[in-house]
């Protein structure tokens, strides 16, 4: 069966069966989550958890160190993500926030996981092999190669059994799968083999007309002003035909900026296209600045209520770390017993 036959069956569990899912997902903390994160996964996050899923979600940090030597200012960038969260409706009395540097159980998986897979499988990973060409590293580190395994430790360390991914995951998803399967083969049932669960995210360009993206300075951030936003899409790269159109295939960039207000404002972007009409390039900006700023106003304000005493933040994070190194602590603790190396 397919990714996407199965997880429209897995759409359908989850609906009858929410209590049977445990839910890990993340982030890498480079940078303030934006647009395409919220339509991509944060809202998906949120709706999951509503329907009574356990969700844990992981702020990676040590993945951020995969193509650079040094990850400046990460507490910042960390306190910023969860905020970032808490914005968009992630409920900490619900889900589980943590930051796996802070769990040395789960990564002390990664030697045993590590014994499981092979120097080939590793560097077949197309995820992997596309990041080694865009790093801006002159040779590549041992992180890189091995990180997708450590991504199977934060997976399995927690026993989850869905990873909600976009296509870019699933290699990861894949090896997490083979790991937890040699693992049962070779010492017993520890792990679930986990379901990667693929969603249809709308693909939203950035005002470059390139895919929106941290480090490109091209993305809507949640936390940024009314002011920048409408800065940001003043700017947004357009084409020369005055009439708007919703045509993706033929007008990328004017109908990603359509696609955005249709999905602020829960709409078709065909109409909103139709209702601009002549009004060309000026009045669809004017139309997705306002439309984006009144359906981020709400988060904003949570946002700006939380960052304006990060006590609250910082104490999420310590409560998340707790509860995941306590449940760490216990699948290490079957991990040895398997293993056979309890003395
Ligand atoms: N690799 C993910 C990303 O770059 C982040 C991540 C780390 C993750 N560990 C994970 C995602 C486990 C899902 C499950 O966005």
């Amino acid at each position: 069966m397919d990714a996407i036959t199965r997880s429209a069956e897995l759409e359908l569990e989850i609906q009858a069966n929410p209590g049977r899912f445990r839910v890990l997902t993340g982030d890498r903390p480079t940078g303030p989550l934006h647009l395409g994160h919220l339509f991509g996964t944060l809202q998906n996050r949120v709706r999951m958890q509503d329907l009574g899923v356990d969700l844990f979600v992981i702020v990676a940090d040590y993945q951020v160190l995969t193509d650079r030597d040094v990850a400046d200012r990460l507490a910042e960038t960390v306190e910023g993500l969860v905020l970032d969260y808490l914005a968009v409706g992630i409920d900490p009395e619900r889900a589980t926030v943590f930051t796996h540097s802070a769990v040395p159980a789960l990564n002390q998986l990664l030697l045993p996981f590590l014994s499981l897979v092979t120097v080939p499988e590793l560097q077949r990973n197309p995820t992997v092999k596309d990041e080694i060409a865009h790093s801006r590293q002159a040779s590549v580190s041992g992180l890189m190669f091995t990180y997708p395994v450590h991504q199977a430790a934060d997976i399995l360390f927690c026993k989850g059994n869905l990873v909600p991914a976009g296509l870019d995951q699933l290699p990861h998803v894949e090896i997490t799968r083979l790991v937890a399967r040699r693992f049962t083969e070779r010492y017993g049932p520890v792990f679930p083999e986990p379901d990667a669960l693929l969603s249809a995210a709308p693909v939203l360009l950035g005002t470059d007309g390139t895919k929106m993206s941290k480090g490109r300075n091209n993305a809507i951030t949640l936390g940024a002003s009314d002011d920048e936003t409408a800065r940001l899409l003043k700017g947004a790269r357009t084409d020369a035909e005055r009439h708007i159109t919703y045509d993706p295939a033929n007008r990328p960039e004017v109908s990603s900026l359509v696609l955005l207000a249709a999905l602020c404002q829960d709409r078709d972007p065909v109409d909103v296209a139709a209702e601009i009409g002549n009004g060309g390039a000026a009045a669809l900006k004017r139309t997705v600045t306002e439309a984006v700023n009144e359906f981020l106003a709400p988060m904003r304000a949570r946002r700006a209520a939380y960052a304006a005493d990060l006590t609250y933040v910082r104490k999420i994070i310590q409560v998340g770390n707790e509860r995941a190194n306590a449940i760490a602590d216990q699948t290490l603790a079957e991990v040895r017993q398997a293993m056979g190396t309890v003395y």
